[in-house]
């Protein structure tokens, strides 16, 4: 499945605040995502970025004015209204939510606004008092009324010197709620778990034995999961990744915290899908102080971890249960049998060591065993793309399973 917004017409609309550089990023990352972008600027707007910046980046005529003349002789605002499958208005200036708000069309972003039909992403980002100023409240709750979707700023530092809410969020948060407010909710209500990341098993207070998995591709598919709709816990080891939007995230260290979190949440899902690269082994007696530096060789004595994956499986009953396994050879073989030893549904196979498959990278080049014998090959893309064509496969099997999950007894 190609992503949502891939060749879908995204007209971006920046006011004149502040943070109107970061809308730069914003359309660069949208273009990544191979949206055709279209951006409105208010005169204001161009104050602070020039209109040069975003046809250079959209190569495509950039809308600053109303009465501009253009060489197909189209009504713009008109035109564009109709062709566009979403609207992103960021920044949104607390004087464009109060014309938007109360109908006014006295500029080219507010008349095309009230022509349009398809969804409108409003990211407003403003200094604190102006944030919290009762007619922009106002304003904010009669657009939420109107059906326009609101992306609440986020709290810290603003530029005008203030601490406070007002900021615009990261231009990769505002992508991740295109993508929600985009998504076919083909997963509402279920009842998802995912684990990402890697453990960690202490040798000593400031030594422990882990993996290099960044937990990319488990946010991915929390992430995914979320955007259509699904209820997700996400329990993952040690990672600097930001918790996903709506997700509850539930972050621990060892293979033992891991197997806890999991055997206590999986009681309400109903599907489980475990990325993690959950630690084999743990030092059989951990030092409780740190070790010195002394002798020339050093033993160290490891023992077994609990195998998550097959305990899960012995539980399972009518859950989905998807399994990742990372090799660095026979991946056909040891992965059908994993498949068979775990009980899965699914087992994504990937070669790690490559470097634009597996651990850290933002790419994976997987294939799909299934528990009727077949397999499926995916070519290299994005752990994103990865993560829903994954989802696309589980509510295929969903749809065959007869009987609903029987969830809450283990
Ligand atoms: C330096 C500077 C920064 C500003 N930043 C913001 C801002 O972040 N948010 C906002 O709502 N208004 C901000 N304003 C005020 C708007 O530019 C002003 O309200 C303007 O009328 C908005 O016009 P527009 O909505 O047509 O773009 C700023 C003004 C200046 C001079």
């Amino acid at each position: 499945m190609k992503r949502i917004i891939n060749n879908k017409n995204i007209v971006l609309g920046v006011s004149g605040g502040i943070a109107a550089y970061k809308s730069v990023e914003l359309l660069r990352i949208l273009i990544k995502e191979e949206a055709n972008v279209r951006v409105i600027m208010t005169k204001n707007a161009s104050e602070f970025v020039k209109p040069l910046t975003f046809w250079a980046l959209s190569r495509q005529p950039v809308c600053t004015g109303l009465f501009e003349t253009v060489d197909d002789a189209s009504i713009r605002h008109i035109d564009w209204a109709n062709q566009a499958d979403a609207v992103i208005i960021a920044p949104a200036t607390a004087n464009i939510i109060g014309k938007i708000a109360h109908g006014i069309a006295d500029d080219a972003l507010s008349t095309f606004i009230l022509a349009v039909t398809c969804p409108v992403i409003i990211c407003p980002a403003m200094n604190t008092n102006m944030f919290e100023a009762k007619a922009v409240r106002r304003n904010l709750e009669r657009l939420k009324s109107d059906g326009h979707f609101v992306i609440e700023p986020e709290s810290g530092e603003l530029a005008c010197g203030t601490t406070g809410p007002g900021r615009l969020p990261e231009p990769e948060d505002i992508l991740d709620r295109l993508l929600f407010y985009l998504s076919p909710k083909d997963m509402k209500g279920k009842r998802i778990l995912v684990t990402a990341g890697p453990t960690r098993e202490f040798i000593d207070p400031v030594r422990f034995i882990s993996n290099p998995s960044s937990g990319k591709m488990g946010f991915a598919v929390a992430r995914a999961a979320e955007q259509r709709g699904g209820d997700i816990v996400l329990i993952t080891g040690p990672t600097s990744l930001p918790d996903p939007n709506n997700v509850t995230v539930v972050r621990v260290d060892t293979a033992r915290d891991m197997a806890l979190a999991v055997f206590d949440h999986m009681k309400n899902s109903e599907i489980i899908i475990k990325t993690a690269a959950v630690s084999d082994y743990r030092p059989k007696e951990p030092c409780g102080q740190k070790i010195k530096k002394g002798k020339d060789e050093l033993i160290l004595s490891l023992e077994k971890t609990q195998d998550i994956l097959k305990e899960v499986g012995r539980r399972k009953k009518d859950r989905i249960l998807v399994g990742f396994a990372a090799e660095t050879e026979n991946l056909e073989a040891y992965a059908e049998k994993k498949l068979v030893e775990k009980n899965l549904d699914i087992i994504v196979g990937n070669l790690v060591g490559r470097p634009d498959s597996g651990f850290g990278v933002d790419t994976n080049t997987v294939t799909l065993f299934y528990r009727d014998g077949t397999k499926e090959a995916i070519p290299e893309m994005q752990k994103d793309d990865v993560a829903h064509i994954l989802l696309d496969r589980i509510i295929r099997i969903g749809s065959h399973k007869q009987k609903p999950a029987d969830t809450n007894v283990l």
